[in-house]
């Protein structure tokens, strides 16, 4: 793995005690360990014995000026690469889940951009609880990596779900979170949400996509060291870090810009909801009820857009090029058809009359189909975790498994 700027933020539990370890172990895979500590937490580990194992100051306060002066609070949030909580107690989760900061390691934490690892740890009663159980729910859909917690002897005197990860395993994973960079060199060109096809000067014909899975998929591309364009029809998210954004209305739009940044990209995911019909004369003004005959709607004429994705198909070059196919009913042996009539390498295929999946959930239950006939059905994952899964699957095409 190459050298990787990790903080480690420590609460208040007793497994704090394994921090130290931690360390050591973080700083023997290659990588830079800072240290942030709740007040909390220096009741079970000293602040001089992580800084002894980090060789880096360590944080604990908030409005320390001594130590703002060091490094301050926002340039910690901006120095790590990835940001390890461990041990993460059930008062960390719930403010991490509810962005509170009022402290030195929730505020850095809602400050930072990098990705996050928690390993939380507490007592079994505490771990079950719902309240906990939601928030662990909330933290996984926005994308933050769990390590933990596992059975056994607890330090409270239960026997149950609730110890800490070994530190090994914790060090395995932020290798793993933090240490792709397989995309590095990579241009990658996706596209997000529906279009909007006018009616009139204020109707349009639209669908009901979010653009939560293109946006998923620009952010963890750019994650991985992509250098990442998103060509995206209305959405009201939020553009992810590190991503170049066009905005479009239309389909013929949304075709101009992928078009137009089609021979930087290597690979190319086609998330977008096109809308397969647009008005073929919208009015310029609004239509008014009035100038129809009575209890008579107007009658739109509709003509075929382009498909976008069989003409980036079509358009010679050597890129990886990923479909999307939204589907109610038989969704495997659609999608094939799809596959096929389009030219892509690999589609991505989704119900979207299931129950967590498709527009507008936060997760997603997918299904790759292949050229030649594979089929891989995914579990319901976070839209963070599919858009992973996608881009796992660029080496296997590059490596001609497809
Ligand atoms: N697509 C596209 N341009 C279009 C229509 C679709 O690029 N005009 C792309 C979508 O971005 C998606 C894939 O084609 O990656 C499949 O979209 P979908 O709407 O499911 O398929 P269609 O080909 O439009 O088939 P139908 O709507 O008839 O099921």
């Amino acid at each position: 793995m190459e050298q990787r700027r990790i903080l480690l933020a420590v609460t208040g539990g007793i497994a704090a005690y394994k921090a130290p370890e931690l360390v050591r172990t973080l700083r023997r895979a290659g990588n830079a360990v800072r240290c942030a500590m709740t007040p909390n937490a220096v009741q079970f580990v000293a602040p001089l014995t992580l800084q002894a194992v980090s060789g880096q100051a360590v944080r604990t306060q908030l409005f320390d000026p001594v130590e703002e002066g060091g490094i301050d609070h926002i340039a910690l949030a901006d120095w790590a690469d990835l940001v390890v909580v461990a041990p993460a107690t059930a008062n960390i989760l719930a403010k991490l889940a509810h962005g509170l900061a009022d402290d030195l390691v929730s505020t850095v934490a809602l400050a930072t951009r990098a990705p996050m690892l928690v390993a939380p740890a507490m007592n079994l009663n505490m771990w079950l609880h719902p309240a906990t159980q939601n928030n662990m729910t909330t933290l996984r859909q926005r994308g933050v990596r769990i390590i933990g917690p596992e059975s056994g002897e607890l330090a409270c005197g239960w026997d149950g779900e609730g110890r800490m990860a070994e530190p090994q395993a914790i060090a395995d994973a932020a290798a793993w979170v933090a240490g792709t960079r397989a995309l590095a060199g990579d241009v990658v060109l996706v596209t997000a949400s529906g279009t909007r096809e006018p009616v009139d000067a204020v109707r349009y014909l639209g669908n009901r996509s979010s653009g939560k899975m293109g946006f998923a998929v620009a952010a963890e591309a750019a994650r991985r060291g992509a250098s990442v364009v998103l060509v995206s029809g209305p959405a009201t998210l939020r553009t992810p870090a590190g991503v170049r954004r066009i905005d479009v209305e239309t389909a013929l739009e949304m075709r101009e810009a992928v078009l137009a940044e089609l021979p930087e990209a290597t690979i190319v995911v086609k998330a977008a909801a096109v809308a397969d019909f647009r008005v073929a004369r919208p009015e310029a003004g609004k239509i008014r009820k009035e100038e129809l005959p009575p209890d008579s709607g107007p009658t739109l004429d509709l003509v075929r857009n382009p498909d976008i994705l069989a003409e980036i198909c079509r358009t010679p070059g050597n890129r990886v090029v990923i479909g999307f196919a939204a589907e109610t009913g038989d969704l495997v042996a659609s999608a094939r058809r799809k596959l096929e009539r389009k030219g892509c390498d690999l589609m991505v295929a989704n119900d979207v009359s299931r129950e967590g999946s498709g527009f507008d959930s936060d997760t997603n239950a997918v299904v790759f189909v292949w050229p030649g006939g594979d089929v891989e059905e995914l579990p319901c994952l976070s839209k963070t975790e599919v858009a992973a899964q996608i881009l796992d699957r660029v080496a296997k095409i590059r490596g001609g498994n497809g």
